[in-house]
């Protein structure tokens, strides 16, 4: 594959590099709040599920207008993030008692005017367990929102759009007096992707935040049949403009008549998942350097994926064909919530 067919496909993700974003996802933060306005009068702000970095990075430019770092931003992750100015990082699962503990510790006596939450696991193709284990990551994320969110605050978080949903909508709505489900114009249609924006953060009265909250029932309940109060049906909105670009669409490299420039991505993985198996390959322990060695895989970017194709060519003797042949899983399920996710 060329290395501009993906700058080709996928006007985001180049226009991401052209930009000094370290992800794609960034239009989707800015999409929103277009939309929302939710960065106004905001000076705190949590970033959970942060790396690459590039919503963390849309909440320095944003809150820093003025070039000042004045605003205060932490973000977490449970992978390692490279550093970005004015930002707190902290390595660790959201749906960890400890790490909540840990962002908690940072905003004492204080607390958040915005939380974030773009997390998505690493997708096992299964349809209706990846949307469970979302929807934990989810609550998992509005927990933490309890503890550190101020009175009338917003919270943003990824969701995947599953039959159960109805359920996700009616707990938010327990917090937030404005509950809203939007789709930004950088988010393909493919994707059951879309995000929760929350607004007006009035917890119920009496309302204790404690980590160990059952949010999620384990019983059989078919919530589609709530009515009433008990069903809140939540406005379904598509933010950017349409004349925005389609995430969905090619476009030609000279996109807008402007001359076309080849961008490496602007930050490659610190330490990516398949670190262990280049060591090993370069110590010649891995068996990928046999000739004809074909891998599949599964949940990488295409930089990582290059990366990696790239460390096995050179460790494969000059004479023989590059010895791994690397592929991107085609396979449906994974592909369409994976997309999102670079
Ligand atoms: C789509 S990426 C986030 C992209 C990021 N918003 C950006 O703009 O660069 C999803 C992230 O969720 C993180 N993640 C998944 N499960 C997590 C968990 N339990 N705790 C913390 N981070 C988690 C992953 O490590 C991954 O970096």
């Amino acid at each position: 594959m060329g290395k501009t067919s993906k700058d080709k496909r996928d006007i985001y993700y180049r226009r991401a590099k052209e930009e000094g974003w370290r992800a794609r996802s960034a239009f989707k933060l800015l999409q929103i709040d277009s939309e929302f306005h939710i960065f106004e009068g905001v000076t705190k702000a949590v970033d959970l599920c942060a790396a690459p970095g590039s919503w963390s990075q849309v909440l320095s430019r944003k809150l820093n207008k003025d070039g000042n770092q004045t605003a205060r931003i932490v973000a977490v992750d449970l992978q390692a993030m490279a550093p970005l100015d004015g930002v707190v990082q902290i390595q660790g699962d959201i749906t960890k008692v400890s790490t909540a503990e840990e962002i908690i510790k940072h905003f004492r006596n204080e607390h958040a005017d915005l939380v974030v939450c773009d997390g998505a696991p690493d997708v096992t193709g299964l349809h209706d367990m990846d949307i469970y284990i979302q929807s934990q990551l989810l609550l998992a994320a509005l927990n933490i929102t309890t503890h550190i969110l101020k009175p009338h605050g917003i919270f943003v978080a990824k969701i995947f759009r599953g039959k159960d949903i109805s359920l996700l909508y009616s707990q938010l709505k327990i917090f937030f007096k404005d509950v809203y489900c939007t789709k930004p114009r950088s988010s393909r249609n493919s994707s059951i992707e879309a995000f929760v924006v929350c607004k007006n953060y009035s917890p119920p009265e009496g309302y204790q935040p404690h980590m160990l909250n059952p949010l999620l029932t384990h019983e059989h309940c078919d919530f589609n049949q709530l009515t009433g109060i008990n069903r809140y049906v939540v406005p379904f909105v598509v933010c950017g403009d349409l004349s925005q670009p389609d995430s969905d669409a090619c476009y030609s490299l000279e996109y807008e008549g402007k001359e076309y420039k080849y961008h490496e991505p602007n930050q490659s993985p610190i330490s990516p998942p398949y670190e262990e198996a280049i060591t090993l390959l370069e110590k010649g322990k891995l068996q990928l350097k046999k000739p004809g060695t074909s891998l599949t895989v599964f949940n990488e970017p295409e930089s990582a994926i290059s990366a990696f194709k790239e460390k096995c060519t050179i460790s494969s003797s000059p004479e023989e064909e590059p010895s791994v042949t690397v592929s991107i899983s085609d396979n449906k399920a994974l592909k369409e919530i994976d997309d999102e996710s670079k």
